[in-house]
């Protein structure tokens, strides 16, 4: 598997292919489905929706033998971590009942080096697709953690990561997939069984949707200040500006990559107000599986909206971000899910001072564990 991800549980559930005659989802139709998973922001989900939209416009005039010019709208997503850039990838593929892959760039090395070769993502999404060409070729390929390839040479001041040229290489043996290419993929893939024989993918209708952190390139953001640069005093808040190529290039990111990425969106770290609303409003949001995993025993679990802020204040104070929202719930919960099945028809609720409780306990369990 490529990367080691699965596609969304939304995607894996959906029907893949949309029947011919449904509909194409539109911009407002994909923003509702992304506003039921990913919480705020808001600018990021609408330039995605309209990517997207336009993604499955070309794919279908395609279908129907248009040959025009028509450029593709690639994504670049940049965000802090845990901001929602895979989640809003997985999510994306759910509503377009394409098939999607998520590929780690890291594992990736340019052609002739030991490692994975670019061309392996779309033999992945080949065999996502069931082996239809055609799926394939109208298919979302999600490559995390591009910032990784940044160009190290040139005594690159901001250091991040130890990587080296070896990251320009896949840079460069991306920039062909990216703008539409001919790969051949093994027909049998995923089946070892089969004859070597192979098929032939078009990429040029393959939505490609890059994301990475950046981290360093924020830090710069913010500290440098440059002229005209509104740093928010009025507000008392910190603000910043907007990324520019010309950022991402001295990130080292090559200009010719770049400009395959027609699309830029950037995505905010997430607010203490926008964490609580993720621990209880998407449809698959923890405590809503927290609700239906103990109800399942009989008990109705209430989680206060003191419990909710207090379980914010502590993932922000640990620095943990949404990420941890689940693994502190766990913590909270676990008492009640382990006595559940003995608790009867019953009403449980969970307060701050009871969440309080709980994770002082867990620390001192932890702190003990680690003594002995
Ligand atoms: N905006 C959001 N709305 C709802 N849930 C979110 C959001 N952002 C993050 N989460 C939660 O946090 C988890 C991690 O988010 P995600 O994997 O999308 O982060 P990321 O931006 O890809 O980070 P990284 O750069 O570390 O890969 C998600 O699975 C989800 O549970
Ligand atoms: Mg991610």
């Amino acid at each position: 598997m490529v990367g080691g991800y699965s596609p969304g549980l939304a995607g894996a559930r959906m029907k893949l292919t949309r029947p011919e005659h449904a509909p194409l989802p539109t911009p407002r139709d994909i923003l509702e489905h992304l506003d039921r998973h990913v919480i705020g922001q808001q600018d990021a989900k609408r330039a995605i929706a309209l990517a997207a939209y336009a993604h499955m416009r070309r794919a279908e005039a395609v279908r129907r033998g248009y040959d025009g010019l028509w450029r593709k709208s690639n994504i670049l997503l940049i965000g802090p971590t845990g901001s929602g850039k895979t989640l809003l990838a997985q999510h994306l593929a759910g509503v377009l009942r394409a098939p999607i892959t998520v590929a780690d760039a890291t594992e990736y090395t340019e052609a002739g080096y030991y490692g994975k070769d670019v061309e392996l993502m779309i033999t992945d999404l080949y065999l996502r697709a069931g082996h239809s060409v055609e799926d394939t070729q109208r298919g979302v390929v999600f490559i995390d953690e591009v910032d990784k390839l940044a160009r190290r040479s040139q005594g690159a001041q901001n250091g991040a990561g130890a990587r080296d040229i070896g990251g320009e290489g896949v840079q460069q043996a991306l920039l062909k997939l990216l703008e539409g290419r001919e790969v051949q993929v093994p027909a049998g893939a995923g089946q070892p069984w089969s004859r070597q024989e192979s098929v032939v993918i078009d990429t040029t209708g393959i939505l490609f949707v890059c994301a990475g952190t950046f981290t360093d390139l924020y830090g710069d953001l913010e500290t440098r200040r440059p002229i005209g640069f509104d740093s928010g005093r009025g507000t008392g808040q910190r603000e910043r500006r907007r990324i520019e190529t010309k950022d991402l290039v001295a990130y080292g990111m090559l200009t010719e990559f770049l400009g395959r990425l027609p699309v830029v969106v950037e995505l905010r770290s997430l607010t203490a107000h926008e964490l609580e609303r993720i621990l209880v409003e998407p449809e698959d949001a923890v405590v809503k599986e927290f609700r239906s995993r103990l109800a399942l025993d009989g008990v109705d679990l209430v989680v206060r909206q003191s419990a909710v802020r207090e379980i914010v204040r502590y993932a922000l104070a640990r620095q943990v971000g949404a990420r941890g929202l689940r693994a502190i719930l766990e913590e909270v919960c676990a008492d009640v899910l382990f006595e559940a099945p003995e608790l009867g028809s019953r009403k449980v609720v969970v307060d701050a001072a009871y969440v309080r409780r709980q994770l002082k306990r867990a620390q001192t369990t932890r702190e003990v564990d680690a003594r002995a």
